[in-house]
């Protein structure tokens, strides 16, 4: 849309004037908050922190005894070191309940994950609800270690619990014409205060390729540190995409669809030049507001240390390289 001017011919609107006025100021205090990048990233994780020192939540309890065996999926297991549970923990993303790191650690507690039941529909031979407690026991359970980098500049290290999506796909049966899964989020406001607010189009929605969905690292989460998954990090059951920007990784799953179409996704709606369908971890392609090159280990740097090298594929190039084969990766960021 432009709009003509008197003096110079044609000028881009201001986004106030397209957007009604209380969405805009969300979406300003959004970009500013991410535009904050490693600083902010590490002041709010200081504010994160004094949170939880002042009321953590109650850990969730733990999970049946893990199977001895290291995962059977090549290269799953990291060697960097584990974040400190407490960090992972109280310095999170998940809007559904606020937009500052420190929100969902405090706020979460609202959510009620039992009953749960996952719908799972659209091009499938096996549609339906499945109650989370049977989905949970679909596979033997396995510990992942893997890298969590987000797109804001910040990466942890997550033991996390689950089994490969691919169990569950396999279960539910694909139609040979399904290309693609949509993972949708829950939106219940009742349990989550800030589904209300303007700064995304809720429900919050993710999706992946059939060959990024079926891929092996692609994991069905349901705790981490051999623990139940806290709230605040996506319980009682989400996806983790080890090699994608961490808001590829949708938390507490209502739905999962299967379609031949591409789906639109919440953070390629908000923003489309800023957040692509793919968003393949890449220190090569910057985001349009700040380099991808280097990134911050949270609960491991200090403000001004220096920052790690951020690696191609998040370092898992070896096991999803040959997934975008030809695939030009600035265009289709
Ligand atoms: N899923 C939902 N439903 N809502 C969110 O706001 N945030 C994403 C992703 N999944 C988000 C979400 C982002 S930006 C990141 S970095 C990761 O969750 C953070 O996961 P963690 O808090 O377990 O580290």
């Amino acid at each position: 849309m432009l709009i003509k001017t008197h003096a110079d011919g044609f000028i881009h609107p201001h986004a106030s004037e397209i957007t009604p006025e209380r969405v805009y100021r969300d979406r300003r205090r959004l970009l500013q908050l991410m535009a904050g990048g490693a600083a902010g990233a590490a002041l709010a994780g200081w504010a994160g922190r004094e949170a939880f020192a002042q009321g953590a939540p109650a850990r969730p309890g733990k999970l049946a005894a893990l199977p001895g065996a290291p995962s059977k999926v090549a290269g799953a297991i990291t060697l960097d070191k584990a974040t400190p549970y407490d960090d992972a923990s109280s310095y999170n993303n998940f809007y559904e309940f606020g937009t500052d790191k420190a929100a969902p650690a405090k706020r979460a507690g609202t959510l009620k994950t039992r009953p749960w039941a996952i719908e799972v529909n659209g091009m499938v031979k096996k549609p339906g609800r499945y109650a989370i407690d049977d989905l949970l026991k679909l596979a033997p359970q396995e510990e992942r270690i893997y890298r969590l980098r987000c797109v804001e500049g910040w990466s942890m290290v997550i033991p996390w619990v689950g089994y490969s999506l691919a169990e569950l796909i396999k279960k539910v049966e694909p139609a040979p014409g399904a290309k693609y899964v949509e993972f949708v989020s829950m939106a219940d406001q009742r349990m989550m205060p800030n589904v209300g607010s303007s700064v995304l189009d809720w429900p919050y929605t993710e999706a992946l390729r059939m060959d990024e969905a079926m891929h092996p690292l692609t994991l069905l989460a349901y705790g981490m540190y051999g623990e139940v998954l806290p709230n605040q990090n996506g319980a009682p059951v989400r996806l983790v995409v080890p090699w994608k920007y961490g808001f590829k990784s949708a938390k507490s799953l209502a739905v999962i669809h299967f379609t031949d179409k591409q789906p639109e996704t919440a953070w390629n709606k908000a923003a489309a030049n800023e957040y692509g369908f793919y968003s393949n971890v890449n220190p090569n392609v910057d985001h349009p507001r700040w380099s991808q090159g280097t990134e911050r280990r949270i609960g491991e740097d200090g403000l001004f240390s220096r920052k790690r090298r951020t690696l191609m594929f998040n370092g898992y190039e070896q096991q999803v390289a040959s997934l975008y084969a030809g695939l030009d990766l600035k265009k289709n960021y």
